[in-house]
């Protein structure tokens, strides 16, 4: 294991290895405009949702790691407190990381990348029209994180309003996760799509508590076949099924392939039957798969 203290690091050597390590990291394409109106646009991964009661965004233009400067974006936010966080999805990400380039002030970003200008409600920036979630926000606090080169800048933005674009949604009036087709930004050069292929599900943990790995039984816990993954599925179960229960699953037709075919080998036996419960797990039959490791 390569074991770094980061006082030891340089600031580009830091921004490095954290921005690859701590990714995909979403991307808040700020508008914001300065105390004469005039209007900035610029991408920032240092972000996330914080709170939902208040709706609360973070931000953070940091300062330059090559030079200390400060980003028009912060100076903006000092002035006029008050910004659109526009959601960037894959058709935008181009466009999107042409509007990070250096411009001098009072060059607007949304002319430099060609984005539509739409004009908010509630706060002087406007929005970036072919974002498919306009968020109006209200700058409540910026917290410097330090004066050195790589500093942070928290920009803390209350949600206002929200727009969203209707192709976004599902038949109920929800985002479709698969339909938002979202970017995410990671070390270097390296960005990610969301795309349906590559979403999936996880159940939440059981409000009644799961039993928790270190229940099941010392030859599951060790099994050379179950992965973490499938440990964590059969953790998340309220119980574990009872002897009868158990004993069922032996008409089962593949757990009664298995029993017939491996009597006296019981090395296979446990394998094979791991290996069944492997593929119950990827189906989401998870009580079924218990049963079958519990034989
Ligand atoms: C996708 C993406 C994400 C970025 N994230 C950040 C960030 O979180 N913080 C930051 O200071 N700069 C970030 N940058 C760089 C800024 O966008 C860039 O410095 C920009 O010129 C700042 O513009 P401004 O001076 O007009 O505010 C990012 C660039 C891209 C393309």
């Amino acid at each position: 294991m390569l074991t770094l203290n980061t006082a030891d690091l340089s600031p580009v050597q830091l921004q490095n290895y954290l921005q690859y390590a701590i990714a995909p990291r979403p991307i808040c394409f700020a508008s914001t405009v300065d105390a004469d109106g005039q209007v900035n646009l610029s991408p920032f991964s240092f972000f996330n949702l914080f709170g939902s009661n208040p709706p609360m965004c973070v931000f953070s233009p940091a300062r330059r790691v090559r030079d200390n400067t400060t980003k028009h974006t912060l100076e903006n936010v000092l002035q006029v407190k008050e910004c659109v966080i526009n959601i960037v999805n894959y058709a935008m990400v181009q466009q999107t990381s042409l509007a990070s380039t250096e411009y001098a002030k009072g060059v607007n970003e949304f002319e430099k990348a060609g984005f539509g200008m739409l004009e908010s409600l509630t706060v002087k920036p406007p929005r970036v029209a072919e974002a498919p979630v306009q968020l109006e926000c209200v700058v409540k606090e910026v917290i410097a994180l330090g004066d050195q080169h790589g500093a942070g800048n928290l920009v803390l933005a209350e949600i206002k309003v929200i727009h969203i674009k209707e192709e976004i949604l599902d038949a109920d009036g929800k985002i479709d996760q698969a339909k938002i087709d979202l970017v995410a930004r990671l070390g270097g050069d390296w960005y990610c799509r969301v795309t349906a292929e590559n979403l999936f599900k996880v159940a939440k943990p059981l409000t009644t508590l799961g039993i928790g790995v270190d229940a099941l039984p010392v030859s599951v816990r060790n099994s050379r076949v179950l992965t973490g993954n499938d440990l964590g599925m059969l953790g998340n179960v309220e119980q574990l099924p009872s002897g009868e229960e158990i004993d069922g699953m032996r008409w089962n037709t593949a757990v009664k392939d298995i029993l017939d075919a491996t009597i006296g080998d019981a090395n296979n036996r446990e394998r094979e039957l791991h290996e069944l419960a492997h593929q119950l797990l990827a189906l989401g039959q998870v009580q079924d798969a218990l049963k079958v490791v519990l034989l």
